[in-house]
């Protein structure tokens, strides 16, 4: 009786066995017309989907032009100004504008300061771009026209790591920019804020067609550059993750190091404050004048805007300033009276040099009651 019920038992295997491989023949087959079909006119007929999709073995080369194009994380770019023109002639090859992201770029990058560096070093390197700092992409349209401003006083050995590293990202970039150190004239406080409102005016002066600035600090440099110098529907805020704070922001509302506003959005705020001399307070400031005047800051992903310090000792005649902590406690009350609209300068010398403009300027000193600090 077992015996009978272990041969049934078997049999019953052997055909579930048998069924599973013609099943998978089956299948195999199926799979290997599928591939085969799409080869072969007449096979599609007899395949369920649509013979007319793409054939592997043809000329399946599209237009360039309708490349995808991926914008970069966080908020999208301004529009361009120049939108591509729906009459396509093949004959006059007109300039396509730039991409959202530039096919040329390379992603993270290896910085070091510890190579020696001249400036015919970097010279050599850049020959393309033109005197006063300035450079426009040849093959595509640039979508923005940007000014770099480096708030500067007797840093000369960063600058030239600064403008060896950032004139290929930038050129990579695909925009047309140009780089203003806005020197400090003298001796007394540095105020970094100051000098960028400065360096917003000199620019215009220099070429009324800017529509973006960034400001940046001479000792920075990004490590990665899908992080994109231009501007963005909201004020950008590109040092997220500096390698001194761990790679990490650190506060919500910090606004420091490199920072860029367009020239509708920096009027908006009425510039930055005249008022901060010395170290510190001047970025929370902005900040706050963004968030009165209804605007949000955006930043590129953490893991893109990283940024790598040139170590120094801090500067003389830039040390912390003791009322920075109640100055931004009263933005509201001073971003009107205070800023782009009460600006007061004198340039001393511009001077244009191959790879950046020098402006040097005078601003004055801070106010008696606080120079005993
Ligand atoms: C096949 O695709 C073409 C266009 O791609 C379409 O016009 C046609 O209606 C499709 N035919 C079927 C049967 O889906
Ligand atoms: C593919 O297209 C190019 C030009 O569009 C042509 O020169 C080439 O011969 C084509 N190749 C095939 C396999 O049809
Ligand atoms: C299309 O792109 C490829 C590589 O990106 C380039 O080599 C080629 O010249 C381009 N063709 C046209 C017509 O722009
Ligand atoms: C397209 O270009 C042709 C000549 O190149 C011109 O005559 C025509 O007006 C253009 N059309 C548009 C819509 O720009
Ligand atoms: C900028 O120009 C001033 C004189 O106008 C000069 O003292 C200073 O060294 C220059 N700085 C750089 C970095 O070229």
């Amino acid at each position: 009786m077992t015996r009978l019920l272990l041969g049934v038992t078997l049999e019953r295997i052997c055909k579930a066995v048998l069924l599973l491989c013609l099943l998978h023949f089956v299948i195999i087959m199926i799979l290997y017309f599928d591939v085969y079909a799409q080869h072969l006119d007449f096979f599609s007929r007899f395949n369920a989907r649509n013979a007319s999709r793409a054939h592997p073995f043809s000329n399946s080369s599209r237009p360039n032009s309708t490349a995808p194009s991926y914008g970069p994380a966080g908020a999208e770019p301004l529009s361009p100004s120049t939108k591509p023109s729906s009459n396509q002639s093949v004959t006059e090859k007109p300039l396509q504008p730039c991409q959202e992201m530039p096919p040329g770029l390379v992603g993270r990058l290896l910085i070091e300061f510890s190579s020696p560096m001249t400036m015919e070093r970097v010279q050599r390197e850049n020959p393309d771009v033109r005197q006063g700092g300035k450079y426009t992409p040849q093959d595509c349209l640039p979508r923005q026209k940007v000014a770099i401003l480096i708030p500067f006083r007797h840093r000369e050995h960063h600058l030239k790591y600064w403008l060896h590293y950032l004139h290929p990202i930038l050129r990579r970039q695909k925009v047309a920019y140009g780089i203003y150190i806005i020197n400090q004239y003298g001796e007394d406080t540095f105020n970094r804020a100051k000098l960028l409102n400065v360096g917003f005016l000199e620019a215009l002066k220099d070429d009324e067609e800017y529509d973006c600035f960034i400001f940046s600090d001479v000792d920075l440099i990004p490590m990665d550059d899908r992080n994109l110098y231009r501007c963005y529907e909201q004020p950008r805020h590109f040092a997220v993750g500096m390698d001194k704070f761990g790679f990490r922001l650190p506060y919500a509302g910090y606004f420091g190091g490199v920072s860029g506003l367009s020239k509708s959005q920096f009027l908006k705020i009425n510039g930055f404050p005249n008022e901060y001399w010395g170290w510190g307070g001047e970025d929370d400031d902005i900040f706050n004048r963004i968030s009165l005047n209804g605007m949000k800051v955006s930043r590129p992903d953490i893991r893109i805007g990283r940024y790598r310090m040139i170590k120094h000792e801090r500067d003389k005649h830039n040390e912390p300033n003791p009322q920075r902590f109640t100055k931004i406690q009263n933005t509201k009350m001073t971003m009107k009276r205070d800023g782009i609209s009460s600006l007061q300068y004198r340039v001393v010398e511009v001077l244009r040099q191959p790879l950046y403009t020098n402006i040097t300027v005078e601003i004055g000193k801070p106010p008696p009651r606080l120079a005993r600090g």
